[in-house]
């Protein structure tokens, strides 16, 4: 079970797993995420489904190394197994025929958004994407999302590729030139969130975000994950992770967010210290 059928890099620090879960295939949806652990004595992570294959019974997870079990996951080798591998886990992303949807994809986000991408055109929708990094180099499976979007723009930050700045900057530009968007998916780091949020609420569409906050059992039972949204207490594990954005309090989850960081750090310090990186 959970065996690496193939590992990728497919750009600096960032992979792709393909692993074998036919019970997970069978049944995840876009939207949906999974727990694992990558060795006995590891931590649980939460990763989103970017991919699935009920026929062949995969599964795909794309990450990028940000610290000590992410780093220990880039090192299964393909045809090793993950200790544990929970899922699919989460409310699906309500897909319907919208009419003009937008889905934007920032850094990591592309991976979530992909699947959720695809389904919505697969129900009928008029899908505008887009997609940024920080740089050219960094900008992932845009070849992917080109064959499941009608119109795709790309930016980065500093202007190697596409347009320069902040995927806000197209998404402000497709609302002011008054394509009828129902809705908006937007998935990245929480300040992008954050401010594709400021950018579609004037215009009153509704926008999905997911949070991405620290979960530790994914079933609702341990509270680490933790939302503000509307004023109400939501676990994002088991009432998200898709949310209305413009009810999400921001200020308090990117704090959240940021609780372990010292703990985080010197786990990943050690790590590398004991494997000379
Ligand atoms: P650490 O050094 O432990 O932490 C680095 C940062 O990662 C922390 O500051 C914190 O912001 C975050 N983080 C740490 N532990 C957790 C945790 N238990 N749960 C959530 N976040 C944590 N990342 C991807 O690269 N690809 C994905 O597809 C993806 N999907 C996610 C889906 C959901 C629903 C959630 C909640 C998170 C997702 N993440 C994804 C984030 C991923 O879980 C973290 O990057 C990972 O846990 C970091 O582990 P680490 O030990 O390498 O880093
Ligand atoms: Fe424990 Fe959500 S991760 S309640
Ligand atoms: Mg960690």
């Amino acid at each position: 079970m959970a065996k690496i059928i193939s590992k990728k890099e497919i750009a600096p620090h960032i992979y792709s797993l393909l692993i074998e879960a036919p019970l997970i295939a069978k049944k995840a949806k876009p939207g949906q995420f999974l727990i694992l652990m990558v060795h006995e004595k590891g931590e649980r992570i939460p990763l989103t489904i970017a991919d699935y294959d009920r026929e062949r019974g995969t599964i795909r997870m794309v990450f990028e190394v940000v610290g000590k079990t992410t780093a220990m996951l880039s090192k299964v080798k393909e045809g090793e197994e993950l200790f544990s591998l929970v899922g699919p886990l989460g409310i699906p992303s309500e897909i319907e025929n919208y009419g003009t949807v937008v889905v934007v994809g920032g850094g990591i986000g592309v991976a979530p958004v992909y699947p959720i991408a695809r389904e919505l055109k697969a129900a009928g929708n008029r899908v505008i994407g887009i997609i940024g990094a920080r740089t050219k180099g960094l900008l992932i499976m845009e070849d992917e999302m080109r064959k499941v979007t009608d119109k795709l723009l790309v930016t980065t930050d500093d202007g190697s590729y596409g347009q320069k700045g902040f995927v806000t900057g197209p998404l402000g530009e497709v609302l002011r030139s008054g394509e009828p968007v129902k809705r908006i998916w937007a998935i990245g780091p929480a300040v992008m969130m954050k401010a594709v949020c400021e950018v579609t609420r004037p215009y009153g569409v509704e926008t999905i975000t997911s949070l991405n906050a620290t979960m530790l059992d994914g079933t609702g039972m341990c509270g680490t994950c933790r939302v503000t949204v509307g004023g109400q207490t939501k676990f994002a594990c088991v009432d998200g992770p898709e949310f209305n954005g413009h009810l999400v309090d921001w200020a308090e989850f990117i704090n959240r967010l940021s609780r372990y960081k010292q703990q985080e750090k010197i786990a990943y310090d050690l790590y590398k210290k004991s494997f000379g990186e």
